[in-house]
């Protein structure tokens, strides 16, 4: 075993405490990654929020970069000193269609997610990105592109890449209408990649607080879900809304905002939600999800992101911080990301 240390919460809603913690020794395709920078996702916040510390600990942290420290004897894409990125799936079947399709976020057996998942080989629990060092199969690992800050790219590896796959998927490009709902770290990366591809962009927000921002990321306009005049002038408009809400919320006003035959992506808040029918059938409307990404995705991601100069818009704070981070993410107070600077671990 490798010894590091991170950021752990023991038990629910814990303050994050810095901490040693063991990482596996290398398997013949793993590279050991010095973690430089992770963004603080709102699943992070879900996760300490709602971790029940039934087996003791928890290190949260799926998006980040950092630099390759060492290499399996298979490794052969990866040499020390490359830099790097990984996201918040680490392993995968292989073999089954998903996989084989390059949707590796889809497994039929389920990805091994980089915290709270369980290794496939020695079944033990994954600790995240918030930490000094991490070790992941070389597969699961990119070359971060010349020209992406490393700081301000690590949220591409989650909150990037699940607005990423929907946008693409749904074909968004010059013309489409998008929507994002709620502008927070996925949401204003997903205004920025519908921008840079082409499309006629809107924000709703619940106040009108975000409207010059909103434009400064490229959006037309800022909708304030809370008018329900706003909301009406604004229905059947968008071939594509995205919806990255954290909280629970009612479908149906965003959906009314879906022109005939377009789609609403739910990639915000995931759980049971109630749809009246009636908000899908008048105009024939799709409701779909998307979560993560494959490999080839994140790779194509990231190069799309060098080639337009895309990153988030981030707040960089010492990890010592984590807590604050996290309590400002439960209230909102962000713009957008917040990334930790992991080098006070050293
Ligand atoms: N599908 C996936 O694989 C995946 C991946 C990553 C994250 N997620 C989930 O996506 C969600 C967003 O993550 P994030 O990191 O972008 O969070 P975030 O930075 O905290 O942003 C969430 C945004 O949602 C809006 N919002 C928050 N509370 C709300 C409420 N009560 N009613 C209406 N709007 C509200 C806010 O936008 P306004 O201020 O503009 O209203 C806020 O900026 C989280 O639930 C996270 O767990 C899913
Ligand atoms: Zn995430
Ligand atoms: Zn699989």
């Amino acid at each position: 075993m490798r010894t590091t240390v991170g950021w752990r919460a023991d038990g629910a809603g814990a303050t994050l405490r810095r901490a040693p913690l063991e990482r596996r020794d290398l398997r013949p395709d793993d590279i050991a990654v010095r973690v430089d920078y992770c963004g603080v996702c709102h699943t992070d916040l879900h996760a300490v929020r709602g971790h029940s510390g039934e087996d003791g600990m928890l290190v949260p942290g799926h998006e980040f970069t950092g630099v390759v420290t060492d290499v399996g004897p298979d490794v052969t894409r990866f040499h020390v000193g490359d830099p790097v990125a990984v996201g918040n799936i680490v392993d995968s079947c292989g073999a089954c269609a998903m996989c084989r399709a390059g949707q590796e976020n889809f497994c039929h057996e389920f990805p091994t997610l980089t915290y709270g998942g369980t290794d496939r080989h020695d079944g033990s629990t994954t600790s995240g990105g918030y930490s000094r060092e991490y070790v992941v199969r070389d597969r699961f690992a990119y070359l971060l592109p010349d020209g992406l800050d490393p700081a301000a790219a690590a949220p591409l590896l989650c909150a990037g890449v699940t607005v990423w796959e929907p946008l693409h998927g749904l074909g968004v490009g010059p013309g489409t209408r998008v929507a994002v709902a709620g502008l927070g770290g996925l949401g204003h990366l997903a205004v920025k990649l519908a921008v840079a591809l082409g499309a006629r962009t809107s924000v709703i927000s619940r106040s009108a607080d975000k409207a010059a921002d909103a434009r400064r990321l490229g959006a037309d306009d800022l909708i304030v879900s809370a008018d329900p005049e706003q909301m009406a002038d604004a229905r059947d408009r968008f071939d594509v809304v995205i919806d990255t809400i954290s909280a629970p919320h009612d479908l149906g006003p965003y959906l009314r905002l879906v022109a005939m035959d377009g789609t609403l992506t739910q990639v915000g808040h995931l759980g049971p939600v109630t749809v009246e029918t009636l908000d899908l059938l008048v105009g024939r409307k799709k409701l779909s999800s998307a979560g993560s990404g494959g490999r080839p995705a994140t790779a194509a991601l990231l190069d799309f992101c060098a080639e337009h100069g895309v990153t988030a818009d981030i707040e960089l704070l010492p990890s010592a911080r984590v807590n604050e981070a996290l309590d400002r993410v439960a209230r909102n107070d962000v713009r957008y990301r917040f990334v930790l600077d992991m080098s006070d671990l050293a």
